[in-house]
Order: C-alpha cells, then structure tokens, then sequence
C-alpha cells in the first residue's frame, strides 16, 4: 500500500517535469539579434543588416538591446529602432515582436554590439 503511494508521487513527479518542458515559461534567452555585413557602402561606411527573432510562443514586447555607443550613418525607421542616445535601442517603439522577425540595417566603420538587455513577456 505505502509502495503504491511512493509509485504515484513518483509517476505524478515525472509527469511535472514533463508538462513544465513543453511550455516552458519565456525568457529574454529566446530572443535572437544575428548581424550581418551587407557588403553595401553608404557614405563610405558598410552597411549591417541585423536582424532581432524570438524564438518563443508568446510575444515579448518593449524589447530592449543593449547597443552601447551606437551611431549610423544611414537613417533607420524609429518605429523599428530607437537609439535612447546612451545604452538602449528600444525595437519596433515597444510593440510586441512575435513569430515574424524585426530587422533593419545600419551603416557605421564597425558593427556595434547588440545583445537583448530586457522585454515584457505576454504568456
Ligand atoms: C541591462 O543594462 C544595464 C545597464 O547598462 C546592465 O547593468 C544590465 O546588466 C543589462 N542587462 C542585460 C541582461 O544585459
């Protein structure tokens, strides 16, 4: 009898760990920046294309990156990008970013580095 209890804590146990698997909670590690050169000039300077994905179910919104010094040459859409003029690019001005992928590019000598700094996770 004490077996069969311990058998179904055990069963319930595993059953736990597997549900929390498959949805696991979202986090700022499921969002993606991948940047690439363009190979294109502008005033001189190459151009980068970066792209921003989230790899979660759930949409995370008022995504920020760390992009410390950021600086281009070529006019991105504020409505895609906003430079806070210290530490922070805010994407798409706050709105969600879901299964569809935000890009932009940017024209500057290097490429900055931009890595996700925080977001709001809709679950
Ligand atoms: C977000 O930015 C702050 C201030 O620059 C920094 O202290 C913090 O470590 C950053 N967080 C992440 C996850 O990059």
């Amino acid at each position: 009898m004490a077996s069969t209890i311990k058998n179904i804590s055990i069963l319930l146990f595993f059953i736990g760990l597997i549900s929390q698997a498959y949805c696991k909670p979202c986090s700022l590690e499921d969002l993606s920046v991948k940047q690439s050169e363009t190979g294109i000039k502008i005033q001189g300077k190459p151009e980068w294309s970066v792209t921003v994905t989230n790899n979660c179910e759930c949409g995370q919104s008022q995504v920020i990156l760390n992009c410390r010094g950021y600086k281009t040459v070529e006019p991105v859409d504020p409505n895609i990008l906003t430079y806070s003029g210290t530490d922070y690019c805010l994407i798409n001005y706050g709105k969600p970013i879901n299964k569809q992928p935000v890009s932009f590019k940017y024209a500057w000598d290097q490429a900055f580095s931009m890595t996700p700094n925080s977001s709001k996770i809709a679950c």
